[in-house]
């Protein structure tokens, strides 16, 4: 079965190896129970046009041939089942951002499963209990094997479909390139690893740098971001419209414009958010990344069609209904106190690395720059941070004492963001993946109701590779 065509629109197809493996091929198996909707999905390496239909070619890893990799769209409730074939040179795994797994399918090497090795197999099946916008990339050297290009879309479906005109997915990609549009190795970077992460100097929605984005006046449209890039956060904004963030990371909040207009996605975070399209045939709105207040970079033009429009007067933007998520019980949460430390302008004089303590200098000379609760992991295994009982309900009070930005990111679980810097937040969201500025304090609290081994870690990729990794165990 092939996932809604219109997901397929503006992915970009590899230029070599483009008569195979195109799109999502079904394997046909009959189940006795629980039949699953199923995929495969072949990690190789290719090359892509990022610009235009004739420009430069770029080296790349890519699912199935494609940049980003194929959407995968299911209901909730529904069952998935991808059978990873490996073609790349390397190893890999598939994690399955936000969604709440059982842990052996999380996708995680060595703590949750061996790592598929190159030629090799591995089928991940799982339910999706919750409907919305989540996304799928490599676990093993995520850095790079991200960097190069392997992410995609996991769209989970609420079982009603919500009232809009078209519902569009735009996964932004962030690319380092030289002129000529190859793509530059220099991925694990000391000063990258150190400051804010491997930044591109190329932005694509959907594995292509836009000049437009066509709309037509009086449509509404549901529009999906996902921050698949690296290291860079974006701030969005769309000149001369309002947009109304329904849902972040995949999870359902009252409908509300983002604060100063600009919707904030740290690395791997999510936003469903609904246009309306108020203005006139013919016009044209600056797309801009304004994650710098100060700097307002244009990303492309929403491009009104000459076409008449579709409705002069909009309803009220509808919330999305919830979905089955344990309740966090305040009252009787235990907190734990979670300090990010490191990099470049840090104080932090020494880390605990394999159960030993170094000094910075020999961390930075091993490429360990970063530190949660004062230990620095390189690998996926390792003593978790803290056990937490199956049910019970914890707040993590989340301290960055350093001069840089952390997108963290809990696996398995979504937790409501309380409060940042002492201010309680207005819509208590649900998240999988919090921002937290330099020197900023978060509350993040949750129902530990799922077993397992978990990764709680930084997803600036290279902050991650650079120690920021952390694991609390539920059970
Ligand atoms: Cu999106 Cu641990 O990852
Ligand atoms: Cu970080």
């Amino acid at each position: 079965m092939a996932p809604n065509a219109t997901g397929l629109l503006n992915r970009r197809q590899l230029v070599a190896g483009a008569s195979s493996a195109l799109a999502l091929a079904a394997i046909p198996r009959a189940r006795a129970s629980a039949p699953a909707r199923e995929f495969v999905l072949t990690p190789q390496a290719g090359r892509a046009r990022l610009f235009t239909a004739d420009g430069p070619q770029t080296e790349v890893w890519a699912y199935n041939a494609l940049v980003p990799g194929p959407e995968i769209r299911i209901k909730q409730g529904e069952r998935l089942r991808v059978r990873v074939d490996n073609r790349l040179a390397e190893q890999t795994t598939v994690h399955w951002h936000g969604i709440r797994v059982p842990n052996a399918m999380d996708g995680v090497p060595h703590l949750t499963q061996k790592p598929i090795a190159p030629g090799e197999s591995f089928v991940y099946e799982f339910d999706c209990p919750d409907a919305g916008t989540f996304w799928y990339h490599p676990h093993q050297r995520s850095h790079e094997q991200v960097g190069r290009g392997l992410s995609g879309a996991l769209i989970v479906e609420e079982p009603a479909p919500y009232r809009a005109d078209r519902d569009v997915t735009w996964l932004v990609g962030d690319w380092r390139l030289g002129r000529d549009g190859s793509a530059i190795e220099d991925f694990g970077g000391l000063h990258d690893i150190s400051h804010d992460g491997r930044l591109g100097n190329v932005t694509t929605i959907n594995g292509r740098t836009l000049d437009r984005f066509e709309v037509r006046a009086g449509e509404r449209v549901r529009l999906r971001l996902i921050n698949a890039a690296s290291a860079r956060t974006f701030g969005f904004h769309f000149a001369g419209h309002r947009p109304q963030i329904i849902a972040l990371d995949g999870q359902p909040v009252a409908p509300h414009e983002a604060e100063d207009g600009r919707i904030i996605l740290g690395p791997a975070m999510r936003a469903d958010v609904v246009i309306d399209m108020t203005a006139k045939p013919g016009d044209r709105f600056a797309v801009s990344d304004r994650a710098d207040p100060r700097d307002s970079f244009r990303l492309f033009d929403l491009a009104y069609s000459d076409a008449a429009p579709l409705r002069t007067k909009f309803d009220a933007v509808a919330a999305l209904p919830a979905n089955p998520l344990a309740e966090p019980d305040l009252g009787s949460a235990e907190r734990h106190h979670v300090v990010l430390d490191g990099g470049m302008m840090s104080r932090m004089e020494s880390a605990v690395v394999d159960g030993k303590r170094v000094d910075i200098r020999s961390m930075f000379r091993s490429g360990l720059m970063w530190a949660i609760n004062g230990v620095s992991s390189r690998d996926h295994v390792h003593e978790p941070m803290f056990t937490l009982a199956k049910g019970r309900t914890y707040l993590f009070e989340i301290e960055n004492r350093s001069m840089w930005n952390h997108p963290m990111h809990l696996h398995g679980h979504s937790f409501r963001l309380l409060s940042v810097n002492g201010t309680p937040r207005p819509h208590r969201e649900w998240l999988d993946t919090v921002l937290l500025r330099p020197r900023e304090r978060a509350e993040i609290a949750f129902v530990a109701d799922n077993p397992g081994d978990w990764m709680f870690h930084c997803h600036n990729l290279e902050h991650q590779l650079g120690g920021m990794m952390g694991m609390v165990r539920v059970g």
